[in-house]
């Protein structure tokens, strides 16, 4: 496996984990899936980028076996030809459905004939394709996937072009923070009350702690108190720590992954919590 320098799972996996060694996982989590209906066509679209097809390989995989009708198109951001990650199984995905699926190889450091697909996505390139090519009217959702960056310029193209927000997953694996969420971030800390009384709920049981006045975090507060809960990413990206607030107030620092609704429903990630009231309780079980 990759080694990232500092990463705490890949040196655990690269200098640690052995041959036969068991690992214990978790069910997969969060929002960036739409259930799937054969009785009604659908047309999918998404754009990716290098590493972030992991997540979207297998909702294109689903979707296109289970709905037999719908199409999918795949816009793939790469460096070169090599380094396209599962390009063999999309290529047999493409045999298998080729009037459903259709991909689009973007590379960053290849030159090809096509001058279009060479490079980055760029609001101009996406101007272009939902001008020509993607039928944003007939479109049922679009999933992206890659840095904050690209997410974030795709989703607005998408929307100032009228594909409604409710129609645009996206899943962050590289969150490198912006001056806003600095500023926001620096504000929430402000915020934040000293020596909170928590309580958790979790499995039915409930766990007690007084927040350390060094850690900001619900998450990061109950983990130093020796409470079992369940995270992934500690970044606001991935919902595994995923909460409701039933007494008392938290300000969350950032938020990459519940969407608006679910921010009303007083659900919070407990990895961004900061507690700004002096008593908080929160659900796990929900
Ligand atoms: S652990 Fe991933 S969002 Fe909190």
């Amino acid at each position: 496996m990759k080694q990232i320098p500092g990463g705490v799972f890949s040196t655990y996996i690269n200098s640690e984990l052995k041959r036969g060694d068991d690992i214990e996982i978790m069910e997969p989590s969060g929002n960036f899936y739409v259930d799937v209906n054969a009785a009604t066509p659908k047309n999918y679209i998404a754009f990716v980028a290098g590493s972030g097809i992991t997540p979207v390989l297998s909702i294109i995989k689903t979707h296109l076996e289970l709905e037999p009708q719908s199409t999918f198109k795949l816009f793939y951001l790469n460096r070169t030809v090599k380094s396209i990650i599962f390009k063999e199984e999309i290529e047999q995905l493409k045999n298998k459905f080729f009037q459903r699926f259709h991909v689009f190889y973007f590379l960053t450091k290849e030159q090809r004939d096509i001058e279009f697909l060479n490079g980055r996505f760029t609001p101009e390139k996406i101007k272009l394709l939902t001008d020509t090519f993607i039928d944003i009217d007939d479109t049922a959702h679009c999933f992206i996937c890659g840095p904050q960056d690209m997410i974030f310029m795709i989703k607005e193209e998408l929307e100032a072009v009228g594909l409604n927000k409710d129609k645009i997953h996206y899943e962050l694996f590289f969150s490198g923070k912006s001056d806003v969420e600095d500023n926001h971030i620096a504000e929430v800390l402000e915020q934040k009350t000293e020596g909170t009384k928590v309580t958790i709920i979790d499995g039915g049981k409930e766990f007690h702690f007084i927040m350390d006045d060094d850690l900001d975090t619900i998450l990061d507060g109950a983990l130093a108190a020796g409470a079992d809960l369940p995270f992934a990413c500690k970044g606001g990206v991935c919902s595994t720590c995923k909460c409701k607030v039933v007494e008392g107030s938290v300000k969350m620092k950032v938020n990459y992954a519940l969407e608006e609704d679910e921010v009303a429903k007083n659900l919070v990630l407990s990895c961004q919590a900061v507690p700004t009231s002096k008593k908080v309780t929160v659900d796990f079980d929900v």
